[in-house]
């Protein structure tokens, strides 16, 4: 679906956040996004939604928030980077809005491989990339950012993992304040490793993410892969020791088999 109305916040930031287009409601922001992007849209420009009827989780899943209480939105991207490198992205944006939201809470954000953020080893947020390749590069990706923020009931089967920035402090968030402080941060991000390279923001990533030489399980397509985890690979996957044998892993859900490491970082 296309935007029916102007930008409202033209101006608002430098380039990304320059244009939004902001829906009461709307299908699924990275639909429109991808739409807008077909249709040269350009980098840095947001949709941002109050209701998704359709939001989109990874692995095929849906993406549930209580219109009103959340962020729910997507940006587009035209980074200069061969389609290897593409899922390089992810981590970029989880370390900007990891670094947004500890400015905005004064709480440690954990970032969780893939597309995880966590607080008190609950999941607050994911992010949910889409791109298009042409000849081998990158022509745009569209990346959904969902964060709960004031939301304070959860459906019983997720209850268990995930908070909300809200649950989480005990205080209600601006989402405004932390809107625009995501957008900033992500451009920050997104400038300073165009331009020293995207395989930096693997370090950065790994400060936020303690789980190298941890435990893990992953589930992908029905089986399940136990081992160690030795790193991340340049290009974004998880590197995983398993009977002696080191393999790179690029979907799936990770449980890591203690989460002490994630309740504190110094
Ligand atoms: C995940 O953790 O599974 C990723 C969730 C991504 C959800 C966001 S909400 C805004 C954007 N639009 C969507 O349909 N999905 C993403």
């Amino acid at each position: 679906m296309l935007p029916t109305r102007e930008p409202r916040r033209e101006g608002s930031f430098p380039r990304f956040g320059k244009k939004v287009y902001t829906f009461q409601t709307i299908d699924s922001t990275n639909n429109c996004a991808r739409a807008l992007a077909g249709c040269w849209a350009e980098e840095g420009t947001v949709v941002i939604a109050e209701e998704q009827t359709a939001g989109k989780g990874r692995l095929g899943r849906t993406w549930l928030a209580t219109p009103g209480e959340n962020l729910t939105f997507s940006i587009i991207l035209r980074p200069s980077l061969p389609s290897e490198e593409m899922n390089l992205l992810p981590l970029l944006v989880a370390v900007g809005v990891a670094r947004a939201v500890e400015s905005v809470i004064s709480m440690n954000v954990q970032c969780k491989w893939p597309n995880d953020l966590l607080l008190d080893g609950k999941k607050f947020a994911g992010v949910l990339m889409e791109g298009v390749l042409s000849n081998n590069a990158v022509d745009y990706v569209v990346v959904g950012i969902g964060i709960n923020v004031n939301q304070t009931l959860f459906p019983p089967e997720l209850a268990e993992r995930a908070t909300s920035l809200r649950l989480a402090t005990g205080a209600s968030i601006n989402r405004d304040t932390l809107f625009r402080a995501i957008l900033h941060s992500l451009e920050t991000e997104y400038d300073s490793l165009s331009a020293s390279g995207f395989h930096e923001v693997l370090p950065r990533w790994l400060s936020y993410a303690p789980i190298v030489g941890r435990q893990v399980t992953i589930s992908q397509d029905g089986s399940i892969l136990a081992g160690t985890v030795r790193g991340i690979s340049k290009h974004g996957g998880l590197i995983v020791e398993t009977n002696g044998e080191e393999r790179v892993v690029f979907a799936g859900d990770v449980t890591i088999l203690n989460m002490e490491p994630y309740a504190a970082r110094n």
